[in-house]
């Protein structure tokens, strides 16, 4: 199946610009959310096996979600799980409605396997989610699947207000999902990524906890290019702010170093990178996570799935959970089933029974190395 989406269905679709293509597809996939047999159908060829994981008292049917980014808007929730994952994010979602930044924003390196954006939080706003996803609840189409959706600050509120940004989507969106992520780590909305700073992320989480009155799991996003003394910072939150876990990692703004003329010519695009590129440092940034809290924080792994392999390396390295987003646009739908069936016959060959028992297991090995990179 796999290879009609990369004989036909990707040649198709790479022909069009990054982001009219991603706007078809979410159009498909809006149009099949509202059809109960398309759901269905999509089922059929899509969902893989279950491998269940039981976190923050969430129960997640197998451990690969749907990453922020690619339904920013709601419109595809249903989907979601028939296409295979075991959770979905929803969003960035900010306070007020966004366009986002001008176009072009959407690039594919294609011999990389890579995306660059800079699509800088284009959503309909808060009140706008909030109105749609009560609708798919009135009309029975909410997944069995956890869902949480992906906090950003609107462009137009200053830094020094981004806590009243925050907390108002919060607030609107707080009985409407199953956990929140809090993204300070995109590097699309001019210095975003300084809320990241212990004192400003301080003030960010105690507005959303005295306002978490039902305790929903809270989770932060962070960059891949913090450095490990600033990661540690953001993980002297965790306790004071009952973090439910970290997610690990955003879109990078670094570059391979690149010889090749079109492949620079795309990389001096500016946004965030996301794909093949990302995959080592986004293990590396989990490995020192789940090294400096000795296992006990719950990580989601995100940057350059794509296979069972890349999956494996995430979850030994300490990831319990996983996401993808580029390994969707370059493998196609089929990814779930072919990464849940490779898990499946890892864990058999590991003689182990969940995928919770995996995690970690190559990192906790090395705990005695150094945590600090070596610049
Ligand atoms: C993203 N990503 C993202 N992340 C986030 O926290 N909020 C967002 O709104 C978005 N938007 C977004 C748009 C586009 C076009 C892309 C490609 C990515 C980042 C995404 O969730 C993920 O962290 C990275 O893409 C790394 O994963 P992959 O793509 O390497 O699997």
């Amino acid at each position: 199946m796999s290879w009609i989406y990369k004989a036909v269905v990707r040649p198709t679709f790479f022909k069009r610009n990054s982001e009219e293509a991603h706007n078809i597809v979410i159009s498909q996939l809006r149009w099949a959310a509202q059809r109960r047999w398309a759901l269905k159908l999509s089922e059929c060829f899509f969902k893989g096996q279950r491998l269940p994981v039981n976190l923050f008292g969430l129960n997640f049917p197998n451990p690969i979600g749907l990453a922020a980014g690619m339904d920013k808007a709601g419109e595809a929730v249903p989907m979601g799980e028939s296409l295979g994952f075991g959770f979905s994010e929803l969003g960035g979602v900010t306070q007020h409605e966004q366009s986002g930044n001008p176009k072009p924003r959407m690039f594919r390196v294609i011999e990389d396997e890579a995306l660059i954006n800079r699509m800088g939080f284009n959503n309909p706003g808060a009140d706008s989610i909030a109105k749609r996803l009560i609708d798919l609840r009135k009309d029975n189409l909410w997944p069995a699947h956890p869902v949480g959706i992906n906090l950003g600050k609107s462009k137009i509120t200053p830094l020094e207000k981004a806590a009243e940004d925050y907390l108002y989507s919060f607030n609107q969106l707080k009985n409407l999902a199953d956990f929140f992520v809090i993204n300070v780590s995109s590097p699309n909305t001019p210095n975003l990524r300084q809320l990241q700073d212990k004192a400003a992320l301080d003030e960010i989480l105690s507005a959303l906890q005295s306002n978490n009155i039902n305790q929903k799991p809270i989770l932060v996003k962070v960059a891949p290019d913090l450095e490990f003394d600033a990661l540690d910072e953001i993980l002297e939150l965790v306790n004071p702010h009952r973090l439910a876990g970290l997610v690990a990692t955003n879109t990078t703004i670094a570059r391979p170093k690149e010889t090749n003329v079109n492949k620079t010519k795309l990389y001096l695009e500016k946004g965030g990178l996301s794909g093949r590129p990302l995959s080592a440092r986004s293990t590396e940034v989990i490995r020192h996570l789940y090294r400096q809290t000795k296992g006990t924080l719950p990580i989601i792994g995100v940057g350059g799935i794509f296979s069972s392999e890349d999956a494996w390396e995430k979850i030994t390295a300490g990831a319990s959970l996983l996401q993808i987003y580029s390994g969707l646009v370059y493998e196609g739908p089929q990814i779930n089933r072919s990464i849940l069936k490779g898990l499946a016959r890892r864990l058999a060959n590991e003689g182990l029974t969940s995928i919770l028992d995996a995690v970690g297991t190559v990192s906790y090995t090395h705990l005695t190395l150094p945590t600090k990179r070596i610049v």
